[in-house]
């Protein structure tokens, strides 16, 4: 590997997949879209006629048979993950996976092991709302000691009701709400709380509207409290069913002071004003909210490795985040709080 650019095989080219093809084809440094591996013709024809990349793979181990690729970037189903960064690692390719890391807990913390052991090519978890700037500027203030000690987090991440009801279908695929949204706001809150372990969670949770989950015991709406060791807490809420938008906010509350951060969720800084009133429009999905910190992120895995640096997220984290989502789930179905 030559340190001036990264060969990467990208694996999934779905919903958020193509982002990152063209994110790495085009806008990040230092970066080479080599291949991409997808089972579907579609998906590969796509990124040959838009992005020309060079090489396509219907098989992962035969892109990771490809000596010219120096990391993966997995942007596939969750349930793949572990097996993947797995396969990926004893290839000797450094790997980039979307989160979550896996629905399972063992299957995390085996991951983190065999990497741990391996003691060789790299590998990060992205949570893309670490590399949103809003994010970041509260991160440097809370080390800086603006707040004082922070204490709490409330964090919610609450997407805009979907009227086909298309999502009930990923569902059961998704680990449920906590494990698929609230995930975001638990690694959120580790990392602005000092990354503290969770001592005890207790979940709880309503269908306001999409009643197919009820036989998939899942929900559409779920509020939880996490209590971390040493006596920080944090509060969660996701939401499948906002009427107005993605809204998307997390509150850190020290003892000194609080950061709020994207606490109104406008599209942008136009006002509307007309017989209605005085309005602003709302961020509609994820990717309006945080489509730059995708590439940002992109960006800081191909540097530290390029570089040499550490990555922001380590494997561990990303396991713990699991951990915590799971219970949030087990509690919510037992109405039980969960020790850890
Ligand atoms: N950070 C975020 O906010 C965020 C948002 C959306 C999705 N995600 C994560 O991204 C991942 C993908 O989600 P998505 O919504 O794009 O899913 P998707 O179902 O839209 O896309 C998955 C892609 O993987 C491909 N695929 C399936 N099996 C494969 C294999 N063995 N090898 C290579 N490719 C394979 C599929 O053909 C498809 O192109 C998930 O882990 C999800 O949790 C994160």
């Amino acid at each position: 590997m030559s340190n001036s650019v990264l060969n990467i095989g990208l694996a999934g080219l779905g919903r958020l997949g193509r982002h990152y093809a063209r994110y790495l084809a085009r806008t990040v440094n230092r970066a080479h879209l080599h291949a991409v591996c997808s089972p579907v013709e579609d998906d590969l024809q796509w990124a040959s006629d838009t992005l020309a990349v060079p090489k396509t793979y219907h098989d992962f181990s035969e892109m990771l048979a490809d000596p010219a690729i120096d990391a993966v970037f997995l942007v596939t189903p969750t349930s793949l993950h572990p097996a993947q960064i797995r396969e990926a690692l004893a290839a000797g390719k450094h790997v980039f996976c979307e989160k979550p890391l896996s629905l399972e807990v063992e299957a995390c913390q085996a991951t983190v092991d065999y990497a741990r052991a391996l003691q060789g090519p790299r590998a990060m978890v992205g949570f893309v709302r670490h590399f949103d700037a809003s994010y970041q500027d509260a991160m440097a203030r809370i080390r800086d000691g603006v707040i004082g000690h922070p204490f709490i987090v409330y964090s919610q991440t609450a997407d805009l009701t979907d009227p086909t009801g298309a999502f009930v279908k990923f569902a059961p695929r998704s680990g449920g709400l906590f494990l698929d949204c609230s995930v975001h706001d638990i690694d959120l809150a580790r990392w602005l709380l000092g990354r503290p372990k969770a001592r005890r969670v207790y979940a709880t949770g309503t269908i306001a509207r999409f009643q197919e989950l009820a036989a998939i015991g899942d929900i559409d709406n779920g509020m939880a409290i996490c209590e971390f060791e040493g006596g920080q807490m944090a509060m969660f809420y996701a939401s499948r069913t906002q009427s107005h938008g993605h809204d998307t906010h997390t509150d850190v509350i020290g003892t000194q002071g609080k950061l709020s951060i994207g606490r109104n969720p406008r599209q942008d800084r136009l006002e509307i004003a007309d017989v209605h009133g005085v309005r602003a429009l709302s961020t509609q999905d994820f990717f309006a909210r945080f489509g730059d910190a995708f590439r940002v992120q992109s960006q800081h895995f191909v540097d530290a490795i390029l570089d040499g640096t550490p990555f922001d997220l380590e494997l561990e984290d990303a396991a713990e985040a699991t951990r915590i989502a799971v219970a949030l789930r087990q509690s919510q179905q037992t109405g039980q709080a969960v020790e850890l």
